[in-house]
């Protein structure tokens, strides 16, 4: 049972970083397959804090293979900078490869990624800026600049010329701006080469072996999947498809190759960034829950929206990934809050009532969580290490999460630390080692 796929079941932010880096340990390789440093993973290893924006979760254990698949997008500038990091802290980055036929961001993406928000004004999308959005509309134009393309000046030089040319008028304002002087640009880009270079590679390859000889790979997505391009909540999504599927087309494997499928959620809701969230809070309460959760962004600090666990939603999330196991995170951010409300279906202004996540946006953008109300627990469950350490109404909220949506909690998250996690027994694990 070699494939494992962990994608994020919500709106993103939560916590598939730290979930990844557990299970890693016992994987032979770990592969990101989409997205890009629009993402932020934050792990705790004995005390230290470590964040990362493109690297794979698993980076922290010596040796081991993380690859950024061919469906990331890759700004070399934050690659080279986290790789950097890494080396200073002494932390071994041999086991680094990325996908030389991954897509590069430009300087001209991030200027395009900022202007476009500017011009939309109360309407933006609320993107990171990271230029993800443009990097992702010149793939699909057949515009894009891949990793390979770094090691030869020549053919650098001339699709930077091709892919700026039609963009001439978007990047006017920018005319004099010297990040985008195509020399200088080209002269930045092969210096990233330069350093790239050892770690580039055919990533495709080196997950087929790992799974020919029956090992475990990982495949680690990024965002979640309600800010997926076709299923998410379109237009306030990301560019690229953080559902399962994707996997196998950003990882370079067949369906086939899958075997397990985790969502991770937290016992609440997040978002960053507009577009509808039916079950937000937006008074007191859901101040609390941002304070109490420390939900603001990895990569932006962004305050994050927050609000009750949203089941129409995760149910969706469900159905579209295929998915074999749920991961709870974060339940001890509800300690103390009485009662805890879950949302089991939606209504709309006019009335009417969906059981079933709305297709249609202007339904969407109005519908309202409907509520049932389950006991709250005061007790610090931090130190709790198996589901019956758990007060009784943490175990009934639970097995209320897991009936609904019919699928079986392999593990609970409650506390930031590696160890604050509860595996749950309910799923044999990839590796019965890693119990
Ligand atoms: P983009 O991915 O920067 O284009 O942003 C598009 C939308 O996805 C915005 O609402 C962002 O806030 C959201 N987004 C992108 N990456 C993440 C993430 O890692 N966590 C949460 N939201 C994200």
């Amino acid at each position: 049972m070699p494939g494992l796929v962990i994608v994020g079941a919500q709106w993103g932010d939560e916590g598939k970083g730290k979930v990844v880096d557990l299970i890693a340990e016992h994987a032979d390789a770990v592969v990101r397959f989409q997205g890009g440093n629009n993402a932020g993973h934050t792990i705790v290893r004995d005390g230290e804090v470590f964040k990362f924006h493109l690297v794979p979760s698993g980076i922290l254990y010596p040796g081991k293979i993380c690859a950024i698949g061919n469906g990331v997008v890759v700004d070399p500038q934050v690659l080279t900078e986290e790789l950097d990091a890494l080396r200073r802290r002494g932390l071994d980055i041999g086991g680094l490869k990325v996908s030389a036929n991954a897509h590069l961001i430009m300087p001209y993406h991030l200027l395009i990624d900022h202007a476009g928000e500017a011009k939309l004004g109360e309407q933006k999308i609320g993107t990171t800026r990271r230029g993800i959005g443009p990097c992702y509309a010149d793939k699909a134009a057949r515009l894009g600049i891949r990793v390979q393309d770094l090691l030869d000046e020549k053919i650098l030089k001339q699709k930077i010329s091709a892919a700026m040319e039609p963009k001439r008028l978007s990047l006017r304002p920018f005319a004099k701006d010297p990040m985008l002087d195509l020399h200088a640009m080209t002269e930045q880009y092969r210096t990233f080469g330069a350093r790239l270079e050892p770690h580039i590679a055919d990533t495709a390859p080196i997950a087929w072996r790992v799974l020919e000889r029956n090992g475990l790979v990982i495949f680690e997505g990024a965002q979640g999947t309600m800010l997926d391009i076709d299923h998410g909540t379109y237009p306030f999504v990301t560019s690229s498809n953080p559902v399962a599927g994707a996997a196998c087309v950003g990882a370079g494997v067949g369906p086939t190759d899958i075997d397990h499928v985790w969502g991770i959620a937290k016992a609440y809701a997040t978002r960053v960034g507009a577009g509808p969230f039916p079950t937000e809070l937006d008074g007191a309460l859901g101040e609390e829950i941002r304070a109490a959760g420390g939900e603001f962004g990895t990569t932006t600090g962004r305050p994050r929206r927050t609000g009750w666990l949203d089941l129409v939603a995760l149910r969706y999330a469900v159905r579209v990934n295929g998915l074999t196991g749920l991961v709870i995170t974060k339940l001890d951010v509800l300690t103390g809050i009485d009662p805890i409300c879950v949302a089991t279906r939606y209504t709309a202004p006019d009335e009417a009532s969906f059981e079933e996540f709305p297709y249609h946006q202007s339904v969407l953008h109005k519908a309202r969580g409907e509520y049932d109300s389950l006991a709250g627990w005061q007790e610090d469950i931090s130190g709790a290490r198996s589901y019956d350490d758990l007060p009784e109404s943490a175990r009934a909220y639970l097995d209320y999460i897991s009936d609904f949506l019919g699928i079986p909690i392999v593990m609970i998250g409650v506390g930031p630390a590696r160890d604050e996690i509860i595996w749950t027994g309910a799923v044999e694990l990839p590796r019965p080692a890693a119990a």
